[in-house]
């Protein structure tokens, strides 16, 4: 199967934790083209306005606008490397700091539009996979194949603990896990809503290869119509 050309756009949106960055990296990998991860972005933005150390209750939308100009995109192989002032940062990225502030950020509509544009930026000279919450919406609503990701809160919270501490997650920890989950779900819950077009797919009881699998015989359809 040839790799599609500049232009196709698959979308792989849903809630935090049902496994879109590694499903989106590998359907790119396997496709052979790049990967852009718009929460990434969120976060930097979140990253570099935290820098300015002044606390986010002082955080105004003019302010964190301001400070997302120190955000860049970078074409590495495989995906974009996102930076702050030019250098890569993507373990401050996780962080416990940034995951607390990031939903305010992301309900900035100013800073929405910036991320956006840099989203699209990304998508204009190449085949692409996308991920995020409100890909297959408001960013590219006429991606040639749209994914809506989701699972069991419980599956996502083991997923998400395993993931942090490297270690299978007791009975209590899953359910701290689903609450700290079930917190985020509500706090992006705007931003979050499948396309009209989006092809669901539960990943509750799928392994990651079945799940890559499936999106990319769906993408293997799509690039074959064309
Ligand atoms: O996907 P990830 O958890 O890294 O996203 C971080 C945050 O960025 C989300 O909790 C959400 O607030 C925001 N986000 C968004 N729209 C997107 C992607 C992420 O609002 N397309």
């Amino acid at each position: 199967m040839p790799s599609p050309e500049a232009g196709f756009v698959i979308t792989i949106d849903g809630p935090a934790a049902s496994g879109k960055s590694s499903t989106a990296r590998e359907v790119a990998r396997a496709l052979g083209i790049r990967r852009a991860d718009s929460g990434a972005i969120y976060r930097a933005v979140t990253a570099a306005r935290l820098r300015r150390g002044d606390p986010p209750t002082s955080w105004t939308e003019q302010s964190v606008l301001d400070a997302a100009a120190a955000v860049s995109l970078v074409p590495v192989t495989d995906s974009f490397e996102v930076r702050i002032d030019g250098v890569g940062i993507d373990a401050e990225l996780r962080g416990p700091a940034v995951t607390a502030m990031v939903s305010r950020v992301a309900g900035m509509q100013s800073v929405r539009a910036r991320v956006d544009s840099l989203m699209r930026t990304c998508a204009r000279d190449v085949a692409i996979v996308v991920d995020g919450r409100d890909m297959g919406t408001a960013v590219f609503p006429g991606a040639a194949l749209k994914i809506w990701l989701v699972a069991d809160v419980e599956v996502r919270a083991r997923r998400r603990s395993l993931e942090m501490r490297g270690v299978e997650p007791d009975d209590e920890e899953v359910a701290r896990a689903a609450s700290a989950l079930l917190a985020r779900d509500e706090a992006d819950a705007r931003q979050t809503k499948p396309a009209t077009d989006a092809i669901l797919v539960d990943t509750s009881r799928l392994t990651p290869s079945e799940q890559v699998d499936r999106i990319v015989a769906l993408a293997n359809e799509r690039i074959s119509s064309l």
